[in-house]
């Protein structure tokens, strides 16, 4: 089939490409780079630097006879959209509004859109897919407000679409040199050039963590499966829950790293328990955790090592600074 993907430079974006392309799909796709590598581009994959937001561009590199577009890019800045909201939410909001438009007026068969489980916000847990969004920060606001405007476009429109919730995901293709976000590459890459880490808070969140490959199963599925047909699905595992605390130590454990983390404030808006219910993956998709949240620091930890650690890299600017913004960012701490 043909398949476009968008953020194809992206974590997420690169590692579907690879598994699709390996599986006889023919791989077009866009990243405008600002979270993404050129390293990450295979060559098989035909590949355009381009921005979701403009609209004619889109229409013009989305091939005719696309079978499905995979709407993967995004700034995927939860925490720092607090403070750069108006950098977080266009790359979210904006650009999935135009790769929708663009989809339809090139009459693809299938929208796949990846949100986050940042729409939940701070509700009971574990959450599960018929809770109303209660997003908690913008980058959550404009990941709901997407999801609602793809199933909009695509209903009026006859095209077909699946709404996916990853939970945090971890791999190889990780960006870990930025400050903003990926907290095992940001402890794995500083553990490695053996300084301290920082942690917000007490420590005691709890997340669950998806090793990529386990993501890409179900993504992979959606193409086919009709019963993912006009469906939000929660993706990645449920059964190994963890304090952030627990991610350090498994993380010191695997590099051999004997330094204290320091404790710094809490950052505003961010959830205590953001936890997700698998059990609709599992009846829709057949969905199964082949990977460990041990196996996954062990294949994230071997892919920086492979590449060296790096210093982090502090581009994007803060929109807002006052006496909320973690000290971490404002002084470079990290
Ligand atoms: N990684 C996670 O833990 C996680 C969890 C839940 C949801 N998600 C979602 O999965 C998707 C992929 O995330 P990822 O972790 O691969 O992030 P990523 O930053 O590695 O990939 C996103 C890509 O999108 C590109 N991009 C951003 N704005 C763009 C625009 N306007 N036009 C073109 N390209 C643009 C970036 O350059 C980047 O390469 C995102 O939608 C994200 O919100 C990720």
């Amino acid at each position: 089939m043909k398949i476009f993907i968008t953020g194809l430079a992206g974590f997420l974006g690169s590692n579907l490409g690879i598994r699709l392309a390996n599986n006889g799909h023919e791989i077009f796709g866009n990243d405008n780079l600002i979270g993404g590598n050129l390293d990450n581009i295979d060559k098989r994959f035909n590949f355009f630097e381009s921005d979701c937001c403009d609209l004619d561009k889109m229409t013009e590199i989305i091939p005719e006879d696309t079978d499905v577009v995979f709407h993967c890019a995004a700034t995927a800045y939860e925490g720092l959209s607090v403070f750069s909201p108006h950098f977080v939410t266009k790359n979210i909001y904006d650009a999935t509004v135009s790769t929708v438009t663009a989809s339809i007026r090139k009459k693809i068969r299938k929208f796949i859109f990846c949100s986050s489980m940042a729409r939940y916000g701070n509700q009971e847990h574990p959450f599960v897919e018929t809770m109303s969004p209660k997003p908690e920060d913008p980058y959550g606001i404009a990941k709901a407000a997407a999801e609602d405007t793809v199933k909009n476009l695509c209903d009026t429109h006859n095209v077909d679409w699946t709404i996916l919730i990853p939970h945090n995901i971890v791999g190889p293709r990780q960006k870990y040199d930025d400050p903003y976000r990926n907290v095992i590459s940001i402890f794995l890459n500083k553990m490695m050039q053996n300084e301290e880490i920082y942690i917000y808070g007490d420590g005691n969140q709890k997340r669950c963590f998806s090793y990529v490959d386990d993501c890409i199963d179900c993504m992979e599925k959606c193409i086919t499966h009709e019963a993912t047909s006009k469906q939000i699905i929660n993706i990645g595992p449920d059964e190994e829950t963890v304090t952030i605390k627990e991610v350090a130590e498994l993380c010191a454990n695997e590099i051999g790293h004997n330094k204290d983390p320091i404790f710094t404030s809490q950052r505003p808006q961010e959830v205590k328990y953001a936890l997700c219910s698998s059990d609709k993956a599992r009846s829709l998709l057949d969905y199964k955790t082949r990977f460990t949240l041990k196996d996954s620091i062990k294949k994230t930890s071997e892919y920086i090592k492979s590449r060296g650690p790096k210093k982090f890299d502090y581009k994007i600017r803060l929109e807002i600074n006052n006496e909320l913004t973690p000290e971490t960012w404002k002084k470079k701490l990290i």
